[in-house]
């Protein structure tokens, strides 16, 4: 028993040593100092940015694949974003209604509203049921059924036999904390693989030689140190960007670092004009009630007690996809069929459920309304608004995760070195709008890919990198210049503005006026932040305004470029709903939206690359022609 014992706290020691090795310098560039400070250089097979369900994934894929592999985060792993999936994740497992992946795959093209890229979506949707027995076999703790199978719940716009056959029960979980039990999961295997993590460095910019990415720059928030981190494989997983808006179920870290960092480096980003707005934000608080909820029966009420999503939505009705409903209810409030004193919200009802399934399915969802709106759901209505939930667009990739540019004749090309997955990416498996639960499904699905493919084609005896001293010095200097800038402007006010500014004009309905005043406004914050910004506090040990500043300039050049994607695109598609383009227009815009903007102040360039719309094999899976959607 005592050697047990003595051999698990050797194995946990073994395991904590994985953090002190990897903050070892592996060599000292000797020729800059900024603030003080020497540059640290460090050098891997592969570097991932961002240890969210993404990040962790490629991380574990390429650890067990023999590559030298640095994880780098800005937070401890199990703070990342991904903790706060609720749902849960879609694979045609078949355990609750009978399931097929290609059927699968028809309700995500379907939900992308036909913008999605079919070969990726095939990929997605026919990986999705060895991804969850993978994560089942990792440990994950799903919730099961009576049988002892993987549960799954009904979750918006799924269906069976390619739309013809009802309702299909397609989202494993883990009650409402599927999230919290995939991230833990993941970076246990992570542990056991031997990723070496870099937690709380914040990643700044790509180190770029000819076109090709060669590794990154970061500081550590504890001690201010700065480096150089080479690789021949670079994996950004940074998450989305939803606190570009004022009020978001994304965590408050969810900044856009990773898409930032790839703008700065001159490369695109694509279909930013594609926020979704998850129907049940707790009215307020805009945290999240998942829409679980109403996959275990839930509905939506108006003022008058009407389930309005007959209307609207006669066959899926509440379990249409997220902007029909997000548009449903926000029709309902704007023609004064709203709740609440003000008539500004709607209900969520779930209280006719019998309380043990409340407690056994959704007891996050229980405690959340309980802390934030002060509601017991076994007896009162949940009062909820649409809230900005997720980015569909982000760094353009392939299927293999690959980092895409166009040339000049407008053709894909890859940028050596560089890889995506996640919500920072842009693959792109949700088009227009993403379907409930195909988030968790994406970011293992594409972060293994990613792993797979540079593990495939990148051996780590491979050619060695040839690289100019003085790489990386500019992000250093410029990191140099925010900190001791001399202007008047608080970091907190420019990003209130900038956060209101999308609220008001890029929301769930918009016009040509609305965006553009949003764009004009946030080229006056652009145009603050580069001439007259003020960090206050000048040291680099834990300097959270001076961090909180990165973040905020990394936000508005998302801003900026949905703005810009938002007023180019002139037709009403998924989560873009156009007043004054209120129909979809396959002709001129069934193609994705690309924007260019260097640093804040330039001229944001806009173009486009053609959709996918053959799937991998067409023998396999057939691809899914455009049609009217309804639900
Ligand atoms: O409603 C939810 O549980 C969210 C799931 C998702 O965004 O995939």
């Amino acid at each position: 028993m005592q050697a047990f014992v003595r051999a698990l706290v050797r194995k946990r020691l073994d395991t904590r040593s994985t953090f002190l090795r990897s903050t070892t310098p592996y060599r000292r560039a000797s020729s800059l100092s900024v603030l003080g400070n020497t540059i640290i250089d460090h050098h891997y097979d592969a570097i991932v940015v961002g240890a969210g369900g993404a990040g962790l994934r490629a991380a574990v894929g390429l650890t067990e694949a023999g590559l030298k592999t640095a994880c780098v985060s800005k937070l401890f792993p199990t703070r990342s974003h991904t903790v706060a999936a609720q749902g849960g994740i879609n694979a045609a497992l078949g355990n609750m209604t009978e399931d097929d992946w290609r059927w699968h795959m028809y309700d995500t093209v379907k939900g992308s509203d036909w913008l999605g890229d079919q070969d990726a979506i095939h990929y997605m949707t026919r990986e999705a049921v060895p991804a969850v027995v993978e994560l089942e076999n990792y440990g994950m703790p799903f919730s099961r059924t009576a049988e002892g199978t993987i549960y799954q719940r009904a979750l918006g716009g799924q269906s069976l036999k390619y739309g013809k056959g009802g309702q299909a029960y397609r989202t494993a979980c883990a009650a409402d904390r599927t999230g919290h039990a995939m991230l833990h999961t993941l970076y246990g295997q992570s542990l056991k693989e031997g990723v070496q993590f870099f937690i709380e460095y914040f990643a700044m910019d790509l180190l770029m030689v000819e076109g090709k990415c060669v590794g990154i720059t970061a500081m550590s928030m504890e001690d201010g140190t700065l480096h150089r981190m080479f690789a021949k494989n670079t994996v950004l997983s940074t998450g989305g960007y939803g606190r570009a808006y004022f009020s978001a179920t994304s965590a408050h870290t969810s900044t856009g670092d990773g898409n930032a960092m790839v703008a700065r480096a001159g490369l695109p980003l694509q279909d930013m004009e594609f926020v979704q707005f998850h129907p049940s934000g707790i009215y307020g608080a805009g945290v999240l009630i998942t829409e679980g909820a109403r996959g275990e029966g839930g509905y939506l009420l108006n003022s008058a007690g009407e389930r309005f999503m007959e209307r609207y939505a006669p066959t899926a009705k509440d379990l249409a996809s997220r902007d029909v409903v997000s548009r449903s209810m926000n029709l309902e409030i704007l023609e004064g069929r709203g709740c609440g004193p003000e008539k500004d919200h709607i209900y969520l009802q779930l209280s006719h459920l019998p309380a043990e399934i409340i407690m056994e399915r959704l007891p996050g969802i229980a405690e959340t309304a309980a802390i934030f709106a002060g509601i017991d759901i076994t007896r009162e209505p949940i009062p909820v608004l649409p809230t900005v939930h997720y980015c569909m667009g982000g760094i353009p990739t392939n299927y293999h995760g690959q980092v895409l540019n166009v040339d000049e004749d407008g053709k894909d090309t890859v940028v050596e070195g560089l890889y995506a997955a996640g919500e920072a990416a842009c693959v792109s498996v949700h088009g227009a709008n993403r379907l409930g639960a195909n988030s968790l499904l994406d970011i293992v699905v594409f972060g293994r890919a990613c792993a797979l493919h540079i593990a495939q084609n990148h051996p780590p005896s491979s050619e060695n990198l040839c690289i100019p001293e003085s790489i990386g010095f500019d992000s250093f200097r410029d990191l140099e210049k925010i900190l001791t800038s001399p202007g008047k402007s608080l970091t907190s006010t420019l990003r209130n503005d900038m956060q209101k500014t999308m609220q008001t004009t890029t929301a769930v309905f918009r016009t040509h006026d609305s965006l553009s005043n949003g764009f004009d406004a946030l080229q006056s914050v652009e145009k603050c932040l580069s001439t007259d910004l003020h960090v206050a506090d000048k040291s680099l040990i834990w300097n959270s305004d001076l961090v909180e500043t990165l973040e905020m300039r990394n936000l508005l050049t998302c801003a900026v470029q949905t703005s810009k994607a938002a007023l180019e695109r002139k037709e009403s598609r998924g989560s873009h709903a156009r007043e004054d383009f209120k129909e979809r227009n396959d002709e001129r815009w069934m193609k994705h939206s690309l924007t260019w903007q260097k640093k804040a102040g330039d001229k944001v360039r806009w173009g486009s690359r053609a959709v996918q719309m053959q799937t991998l094999d067409e023998d396999e899976c057939k691809s899914v022609p455009p049609m009217k959607r309804s639900y």
